[in-house]
């Protein structure tokens, strides 16, 4: 059989491969310890699932929705955005996807043709570059600096005529930083002088911790908000990554054009997810709060555990989201290993503990440890590292070789 060129090169979910491989290891009886995932371990709070449950009973989730979403959801969604940020989108300006993966892949279709460049920061989520190679764009890598996040520097260097749109995700996935206001002014302004499109991924908007602020690209001023298509979704702050509800709000005419593809390709999303997101959404949104304090804590006690690891090395405490992304290249010399990505097999086969590559985020001698699960798991967790790591300590100091582990 001959696979078309896109197919050839599309490479899978780094994530999803790790997070499977621990989890046939788990089904073998094996105690793995799943840091890979990007995915809450709380289960979808009580009153959302109830919502499901009396929409399933009432017979109405038996039926398609409008492929782009229940109009009752559009308006959850528009209520949603002009509390958390202030800004108003009628309901034909939103659109509702099967997650927020969905609303990012069908941006890229109606967006990006061969040729087009797309701006994405080093590091960044997995699936972005992927999807602009989907699309037949070339995704153009924005170097960012120690705090791991873009300037209009970088942006200077990696524009050129063929560029079209810029992704910003804050709180970013792998690394937890949040961009200030004045630094998305900064970015929303040299966009808008360029005429580069924004993608705001907010999709970790509320897993913010420790007094950071969080702000949205659409609420710096309302020329940035023009040029700016907004993705969020319910997975992350609603434990609800397997609903597969996720959102698009922008002008009239991208929705339109959204909303058409999506008509030909997933239809709508699950109608019964849709009225579990609308509960979601019009939530007193006590248990979001909930959840962010129990990831909060994690991270505050994770934290200064990862920072001992030897050979781990972590540039600054994550602001939001729940990854931490350790730069291990002191790890890697130290085990003798001649990549993160051995580093990552290893810990998984040896240490039976489940990370991700940084190489996946490009950035290869950095991990990603996602801190979405039990304290006591990422205490063993992390023990287990330790110890996988102390071993070659041991080795060196039998050895007589001295090397910078911290
Ligand atoms: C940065 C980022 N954007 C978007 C998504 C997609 O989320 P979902 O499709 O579950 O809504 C993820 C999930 O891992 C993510 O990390």
């Amino acid at each position: 059989m001959k696979f078309s060129d896109r197919a050839m090169n599309v490479e899978p979910s780094a994530t999803v491969k790790v997070s499977n491989t621990a989890k046939a290891m788990i089904r073998k009886g094996i105690d793995v310890i799943n840091l890979g995932i990007g995915e809450p371990d709380f289960t979808t709070p009580q009153l959302i699932a109830d919502a499901a449950i009396k929409a399933i009973k009432s017979g109405k989730t038996s039926f398609y929705t409008p492929a782009s979403g229940l109009p009752q959801l559009k308006e959850a969604i528009a209520e949603r955005i002009k509390k958390d940020y202030g800004v108003i989108y009628p309901i034909d300006q939103i659109s509702v996807t099967n997650g927020a993966k969905m609303a990012l892949y069908v941006l890229m279709q109606a967006l990006v043709d061969p040729g087009v460049e797309v701006l994405l920061p080093r590091p960044s989520w997995v699936s972005y570059k992927q999807q602009v190679l989907l699309a037949g764009g070339k995704p153009v890598i924005v170097e960012t600096g120690d705090d791991f996040k873009i300037t209009t520097d970088g942006l200077d260097d990696a524009v050129n005529h063929n560029t079209k749109v810029l992704v910003i995700n804050s709180p970013q996935n792998p690394t937890g930083t949040i961009y200030s206001k004045e630094e998305l002014e900064a970015i929303g302004n040299w966009a808008v002088l360029h005429n580069v499109i924004l993608i705001a991924d907010d999709i970790y908007g509320k897993l913010v911790y420790n007094q950071n602020q969080f702000y949205s690209l659409v609420q710096i001023n309302d020329r940035i908000a023009a040029s700016t298509i907004l993705v969020n979704g319910v997975s992350k702050a609603y434990s609800m990554t397997g609903w597969r509800i996720g959102y698009v709000a922008g002008a009239p005419e991208l929705i339109s054009k959204v909303n058409s593809i999506l008509s030909h390709t997933t239809g709508n999303p699950a109608t019964v997810s849709q009225y579990a997101a609308i509960a979601a959404l019009e939530s007193d949104q006590s248990e979001v709060e909930t959840m962010r304090q129990a990831f909060e804590q994690r991270l505050n006690t994770i934290y200064p555990l990862v920072e001992k690891i030897p050979g781990f090395k972590l540039r600054a405490k994550p602001e939001g989201a729940f990854y931490l992304f350790p730069d291990v290249s002191a790890a890697i010399q130290l085990a003798g290993v001649q990549s993160s990505g051995e580093l990552v097999d290893r810990l998984l086969q040896e240490a039976h503990v489940a990370v991700v590559d940084g190489a996946a985020f490009g950035m290869p001698g950095y991990l990603r440890m996602s801190y979405a699960t039990s304290l006591e798991d990422l205490s063993t967790a992390v023990e287990r590292i330790t110890a996988f790591m102390n071993q070659f300590l041991e080795k060196q100091v039998s050895g007589g070789i001295g090397i910078e582990t911290d």
